[in-house]
């Protein structure tokens, strides 16, 4: 499906980073290493990357990874690309600087499967970075996110909260924001924006 949707010369999320990473990238170590999960045509890691960092993204499609390359090489800079599946996808251990899921609504036994390693996965002081569409989405007149048969796939703070548990979150908030990210992202939107820290304790309560 993704494949599909990827499948032709523009950029369906635009070529401009999310903002929600945007404002809060700094809070990543300095030239640190960051993996950013499901980034489909590499918008965000080929920002990250122009900021320094030095990015592994992942996804499913091959077709999406394509076109982040290539926007990589346009801009200058350089990014890893793995097609891989998030269902059984190794993060390895206290690998990461940052971990980034923007816009990832993954099937909860996915999802769980991704949070458990999250905290392992991070050195001590890395964040993960989140941003997704909340149940809320339904009921806007805005374009983006899971389709109403997908509920399951659709953001909690709570669920955040529950699940990544052994971090200390710095940001967790469900708001409504404007969104405008080529044509697939559009309008007034419900998210939720979530940034948690790894620290020493984490290394500690192990
Ligand atoms: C809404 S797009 C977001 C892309 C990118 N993060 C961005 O902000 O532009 C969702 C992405 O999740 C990827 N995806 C969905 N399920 C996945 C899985 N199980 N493993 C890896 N990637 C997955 C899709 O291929 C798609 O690129």
């Amino acid at each position: 499906m993704w494949n599909e949707r990827y499948n032709e010369a523009e950029y369906i999320f635009g070529t401009e980073p999310n903002d929600f990473l945007k404002e809060n990238f700094q809070k990543i170590p300095l030239g640190g290493r960051v993996l950013c999960l499901a980034e489909g045509e590499g918008r965000n890691a080929v920002f990250l990357a122009e900021q320094g960092y030095e990015v592994s993204a992942m996804d499913m499609s091959n077709v999406g990874l394509n076109k982040a390359l290539k926007l990589a090489q346009d801009r200058g800079v350089d990014i890893i690309t793995q097609v891989a599946d998030l269902a059984d996808y190794e993060f390895g251990q206290a690998q990461w600087d940052s971990i980034v899921a923007i816009w990832a609504h993954l099937p909860p036994a996915i999802r769980q499967h991704v949070h458990g390693q999250i905290a392992p996965a991070l050195k001590p002081e890395g964040v993960f970075i989140l941003e997704a569409y909340t149940e809320q989405q339904l009921s806007m007149d805005a374009v983006g996110g899971p389709p109403a048969t997908q509920k399951e796939r659709f953001g909690s703070l709570a669920v955040l909260r529950a699940e990544l548990a052994e971090l200390e979150e710095i940001t967790g908030i469900e708001k409504q924001r404007m969104i405008s990210e080529g044509k697939r992202h559009q309008g007034l939107s419900a998210v939720v924006q979530f940034i948690a820290k790894k620290t020493d304790e984490h290394e500690f309560r192990r």
